[in-house]
């Protein structure tokens, strides 16, 4: 840690490269899954105590459906996993919160989900955003017809924010993708408007929290101008 760096509010990561890792350990992809989830408690204490205010992190997205069933099925018992874990997030005083579709995933999956924003709902901490059968289109798509539905009207651009179903957490300042892919793979499209893109070689199981040191720090140096000029 060093001093005088600029800790961004919200982080977000596309946690990449479980299957990659298997692989290259002659591991199967379930296992894989099962060290990226493994680290999921690791870099979200990790970064409460850097003072982020918000994490997304994109678990499982509207498009993994196309996966094998016997790995969709994985990553769908995946929830419950976390959801054994709360009490680590309690402890560390981060409040849970859900963004994605409710509508298609198993009930034990959902029950996981929703006990794990229960059981930490009076904390007062970081927000640590699961990203689950999340996809920015269809997030876009629901909010474009809630407000035709309602006939509501947006006066102002940001106004955008707070009708999406990440409006808890907002803009994404620090957007990191592990696994070596340089895309956004539909996550946070419109919230990451105008984040700094951090991009790792490293897979997600391997990410640690000097990763994430350097990420922020990298970050910190970065000059954010928003279509301005640099302050002289
Ligand atoms: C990310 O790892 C986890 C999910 C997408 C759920 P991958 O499973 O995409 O790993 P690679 O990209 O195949 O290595
Ligand atoms: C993005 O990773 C989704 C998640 C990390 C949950 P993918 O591995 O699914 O993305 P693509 O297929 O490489 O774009
Ligand atoms: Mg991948």
């Amino acid at each position: 840690m060093t001093n005088n760096e600029r800790i961004p509010s919200h982080v977000a990561i596309i946690l990449d490269g479980n299957g990659r890792w298997a692989k290259q350990k002659g591991k199967t992809r379930s296992e894989g899954h099962k060290a990226g989830f493994d680290k999921v408690k690791d870099i979200a204490s990790y970064a409460s105590k850097r003072g982020i205010k918000a994490l997304s992190l994109y678990c499982f997205s509207t498009e993994n459906w196309n996966r094998p069933n016997q790995e969709v099925a994985f990553l769908m018992s995946i929830p419950i996993k976390f959801k054994e874990e709360s009490k680590i997030y309690k402890d560390n005083n981060i409040k849970v919160i859900v963004s994605g579709r409710k509508d298609r995933i198993n009930k034990n999956t959902l029950d996981a989900l929703n006990d794990l924003v229960d059981d930490t709902k009076e904390s007062t901490g970081m927000i640590l955003n699961i990203c689950f059968d999340y996809g920015s289109l269809n997030d876009l798509m629901n909010t474009i017809n809630n407000l035709v539905e309602n006939g509501t009207k947006l006066d102002e651009e940001k106004a955008i924010y707070s009708h999406l179903s990440t409006n808890p957490v907002g803009p994404v300042d620090l957007l990191i993708r592990t696994g070596g892919e340089k895309r956004l793979s539909n996550f946070l499209l419109l919230e990451a408007a105008y984040a700094e893109l951090y991009f790792i070689d490293k897979y997600w199981p391997d990410f640690n929290s000097e990763d994430l040191d350097k990420a922020i720090l990298e970050y910190s140096k970065r000059d954010r101008r928003y279509g301005g000029i640099k302050d002289e």
